[in-house]
Order: C-alpha cells, then structure tokens, then sequence
C-alpha cells in the first residue's frame, strides 16, 4: 500500500489552448478512499490517467509513495484500474477473467486459482465463478470487472465512474460494496465520479474540479458546511445551495426585509457592500410573520413523505430568483402563495461577489 502525490502535475493536451488539468497539488493518504468529482470536461479522468501512466504529465510529477513515477511505464506502477467499460472478455470464464491479468505476469496456475477464489469470496461471485460474462446480470459483471482489480493486490486502485453503466438502484446497493469492500482491504483508491451524492458518500475525502483547476479538498463534512468557494457551494449537496446577491448592511446581510445576523469581522474584511450569499434548503423557513423576510412565491412543493421541497421564486436586484426550502412533507404552503421565508443566522455562508470566494470561516458557526 501506499500514499499517492500528484505534485502541480500538468496536462496540456497537443493543440489545447489550456491545460486540462492545471498544476494539481494533491496528496492521497495510505489506505485513504479519495473521490475525485467535478463537471464533466473538468480533468477528472485526464487526472487518474495521468497517474495510471496512460497520459503524459507536461509539467509537475507524480508519486507512488516516495517512488516518483512520472515517466514509468503504466505496467510497472503496480496500480489497477476499473474503467466505465469495463468489458469482460466475452470468451472467457468469470474466473478466467478474473485471472488473466496474473496469468499475463507469469503467475502460477495455483496461486492464480487461489487469489480468484479469495476475490470471488470477497464479491460473492464464488457461485459464478464458471459462467461466461452474458450469463450475468449488469451489478454482477461489475463486480468481476472489481475482482479483476483485487486479484492483482496493487499499491493503488484507480476507479473511473465504475457504475455510471448500472441502474439507479444497482448503483446505491454498489456504492456501498464498493465503500466497504475498500475499507477492508485498505487499499488507497482513487475513485472518479460527476456525482456528488457518489462522492459525499463514499469518499473519506473528496477533490472538487473545475476547468482542470482543484478548487477544494476535504472530507465530506468540510465542502458541505464550509465551502470554499460559489462553485463548490453550488456543487455539493442536493438540492443545490441557494446563492444569490444580498446587500451587506450594518450588522449582517440583507434576506428581503430581514436582516440575518454576520460576525462583525467579515463585514469588517470586505469592502464590499455586496455580497454572494448561500443558504441551503434546509437551512430556510417559513416565517410565521407575515413580512419578516424574502417574499417568495411558491411554484411547486415537492412531497417527499416528512420532508418536502418548496420551489419558489423571488425578485432579488429586479432578477428572478429561484429559490428551494425544505419545509414539512404535509404542512406546508401551496403553489401560488406568497410566503416570506427567513434564513438560520450561522448557516448562512457569504462568499465575495466578484470572486466567489468563501468571505470567511466564521459565516458559519458549526
Ligand atoms: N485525448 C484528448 N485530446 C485532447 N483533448 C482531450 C483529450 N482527452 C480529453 N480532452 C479534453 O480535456 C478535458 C478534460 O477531459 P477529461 O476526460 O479529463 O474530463 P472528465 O472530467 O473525465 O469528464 P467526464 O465527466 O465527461 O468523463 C476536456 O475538455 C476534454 O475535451
Ligand atoms: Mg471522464
């Protein structure tokens, strides 16, 4: 096992006008489940290629623990990768398959037999291990695609969005295999999805990406209630934050005609006398004063057994805005009122207007 580094490595692609991963400082602890997540386009899988060795590093270096692997041959960086397609050998048995890699090293028949038989174990695929890959269902296909992986017992697993083939529900009851078959084996993995909910819940860590530029790393908890900036805000966390312009007043940040409460020193580090502000679903009610608050009128609610979604949408600077709320899954209000809603004071977050960086620690007290 091992710890993984990528050090300001670059990837500008020939003909690219801009890296498509720019100068990425990342370190993966030993045994650590790091998700990288991001837009598609953003240099999630340029990144995991560039450490598999399949793509060229322009700038920067790369390290398997102390070894720095930047111009070794992908064959001799002991890693193991499952891509999207993963596409079995049609020809071949589950156990064959699962084999083949070692039976290329020149491993034993013996000892091939008897690492299959220990990942079969360890997937549930031991009663299949004799079928041909059409003989499976999708989630059972992934998993050998898995075993393929584990059988070969590398330093590092490198996973690029290994589910996006299975259906919603394969992809839960996966996810969480996959989680905790890691956590077993305590082999480092880094783990690619677009999806965030993949990532906030297997990740001990996650790694946002943006146009090939990191933009925060941390566990799940941070880039939930501490995000760095607008974009990761945005990113993380379904429904998405509600982010919109808000006039910074004395003592805190307007939210229609309420004002909620800020800690005096970011008004007092920020020129501005406007800022982004963030607030999430939940983090938003109804006041019981008719008012009090940002008048929204309710578009949709969306019931969701105790919980529901109030889809809404306000005037903020002459702009509509959209705006989400969890309210109660039966009482609520219904589409065309008007309701005034107010924000928790400390769960508000405040970025910079222009910049979109998070203004400060303190926005929310946690
Ligand atoms: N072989 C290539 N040649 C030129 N440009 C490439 C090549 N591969 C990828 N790119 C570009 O590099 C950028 C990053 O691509 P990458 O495949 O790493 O994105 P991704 O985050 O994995 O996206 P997705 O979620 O869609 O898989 C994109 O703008 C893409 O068009
Ligand atoms: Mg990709």
């Amino acid at each position: 096992m091992a710890s993984v580094t990528f050090d300001k490595a670059t990837r500008l692609y020939p003909g690219g006008t801009r890296p498509a991963v720019d100068k990425l400082d990342l370190e993966i602890n030993d045994g650590e489940f790091l998700v990288l997540v991001g837009p598609s386009g953003c240099g999630k899988s340029t990144s995991l290629r560039m450490l598999a060795g399949l793509e060229e590093v322009n700038e920067g270096n790369i390290f398997i623990g102390d070894r720095n692997v930047t111009d070794v041959p992908p064959k001799d960086r002991d890693i193991a990768m499952v891509f999207q397609n993963y596409a079995l050998y049609p020809h071949m048995t589950v156990a064959e398959n699962m084999g083949f890699a070692l039976k290329i090293a020149g491993v034993g028949k013996e000892e091939r037999a008897a690492r299959v038989l220990e990942a079969a174990k360890l997937l549930d695929l031991e009663p299949y291990l004799s079928r041909k890959p059409k003989a499976l269902s999708g989630g059972q296909r992934q998993r050998v695609a898995m075993g393929r992986a584990i059988v070969r017992q590398p330093q590092v697993f490198l996973m690029d969005e290994p589910l996006s083939n299975l259906d919603a529900k394969l992809r839960v009851q996966t996810r969480t295999q996959i989680a905790s078959l890691q956590r077993r084996l305590g082999v480092t993995t880094v783990y690619v999805t677009h999806d965030q909910i993949e990532a906030l819940t297997m990740g001990d860590r996650i790694a946002v990406l943006k146009d090939g530029v990191l933009q925060q790393v941390g566990t799940p908890r941070d880039l939930y209630e501490k995000p760095d900036n607008v974009f990761v805000a945005g990113f993380i966390g379904s429904p998405a934050m509600n982010l919109f312009h808000a006039d910074l007043v004395e003592g805190g940040v307007k939210f229609g005609t309420a004002t909620v409460p800020v800690d005096r020193e970011i008004l007092a580090d920020t020129s501005s006398t406007i800022a982004t502000i963030g607030v999430r679903p939940e983090d938003i009610t109804v006041s019981p004063h008719e008012g009090e608050g940002l008048a929204v009128e309710v578009d949709l609610v969306e019931e969701l057994g105790a919980d529901g979604y109030l889809y809404g949408h306000s005037t903020v600077e002459g702009k509509r805005t959209d705006i989400v709320a969890r309210v109660d899954g039966r009482l609520h209000p219904n589409a065309g009122e008007t309701v005034y809603l107010t924000a928790t004071p400390n769960h508000v977050h405040l970025f910079d207007a222009e910049s979109g960086e998070r203004l400060s620690d303190k926005a929310v007290a946690i």
